[in-house]
């Protein structure tokens, strides 16, 4: 039996671009954070959509930028004059940023030493869970497929190292766990299939596929029977409600590709009817989580 989610130290969460990757990272790190683990979220995309949170206890929020984690990893581990000079070294910073992978593998780093129980930089206390809110799903799988392409070009020498434990630590399912999310439409369903084959080309797992923005069945096969007989009437809310049963009938289409491919590691969330996702409703997603 895998470890459950709550019980790991990193999570990824992943998806097609507005999803809601968002807002699964969210609803997990306010779940958590209420069980009482210090949870952070370490967003990767610096102009994401960014929910608040901020009053809510154990529950913080890093985001992480590739230049500034070059910046202190030089001068942890450089340390001194010397690290502080690379690490503002502009030609240093262009030949670095220009490496293939380089950005993903300083970022990936960053998130690793967010994740261990002893903190490389100084007086930073651990969290005991690290939510990533990662790029959609083809940097997703590009950015965890990195540190391997580092450990087997780099070989030997600092470099091949750290990507070596790095992707040591990301391919551990008692560590690290990558979460799908989809919403129940065709394109989305096919990204997350592609999303999993890409990973398990690198020998990574999804742990959990969340099909978010699930709408309701309203009807029952009688029902839409009556309301069929009764369309082409003169009433617009037969029409709106044939509308809303053909919707269900593809989104049950959808879920059910993903039910064959990831049986119970499928789990839904449902629409929620708001102009806009606040504190209440993130709570409300929080609570459906099965984790
Ligand atoms: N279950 C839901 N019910 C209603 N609205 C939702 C739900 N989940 C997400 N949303 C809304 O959908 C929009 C996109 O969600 P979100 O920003 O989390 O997606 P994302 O995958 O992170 O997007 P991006 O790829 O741009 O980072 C947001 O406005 C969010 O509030
Ligand atoms: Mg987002």
């Amino acid at each position: 039996m895998p470890v459950p989610l709550l019980q790991r130290r990193l999570i990824f969460v992943t998806g097609k671009g507005g999803v809601g990757k968002s807002t699964v990272a969210e609803a997990l790190a306010l779940r958590a954070a209420r069980s009482g683990l210090r949870t952070v979220i370490a967003d990767l995309n610096a102009d994401g959509h960014a929910h608040e949170l901020e009053h809510e206890a154990n529950l913080f929020r890093i985001s992480v930028d590739p230049q500034h984690a070059m910046e202190e990893y030089l001068s942890l581990k450089v340390g001194g004059a010397a690290g502080q000079l690379l690490g503002h070294s502009r030609l240093f910073s262009a030949f670095a940023m220009a490496t293939p992978g380089m950005r993903e593998l300083l970022s990936l780093g960053k998130i690793w030493e967010l994740a261990q129980t002893d903190r490389r930089t100084p007086q930073a206390s651990p969290y005991d869970l690290t939510i990533v809110d990662a790029p959609a799903s083809g940097h997703g799988a590009a950015l965890l497929r990195t540190p391997r392409t580092f450990a087997e070009i780099a070989r030997v020498g600092p470099i091949a190292r750290q990507a070596a434990a790095i992707a040591q630590t990301l391919s551990d399912r008692d560590f690290t766990a990558i979460v799908g999310v989809a919403i129940p439409e065709e394109l989305a369903v096919g990204e997350t299939l592609e999303l999993h084959e890409a990973l398990q080309r690198e020998r990574l797992e999804l742990d959990a596929v969340i099909l978010n923005c699930c709408h309701p069945d309203r009807f029952e096969p009688p029902e839409v029977e009556t309301l069929t007989a009764l369309d082409g009437g003169p009433y617009t809310s037969v029409r709106l409600a044939l509308g809303a049963d053909q919707r269900a009938r593809m989104e049950r289409e959808q879920a059910a590709r993903l039910e064959r491919r990831f049986g119970e590691r499928l789990q839904r969330l449902p629409y929620l009817f708001e102009p806009e996702l606040d504190d209440a409703a993130l709570g409300r997603l929080a609570a459906e989580l099965r984790l």
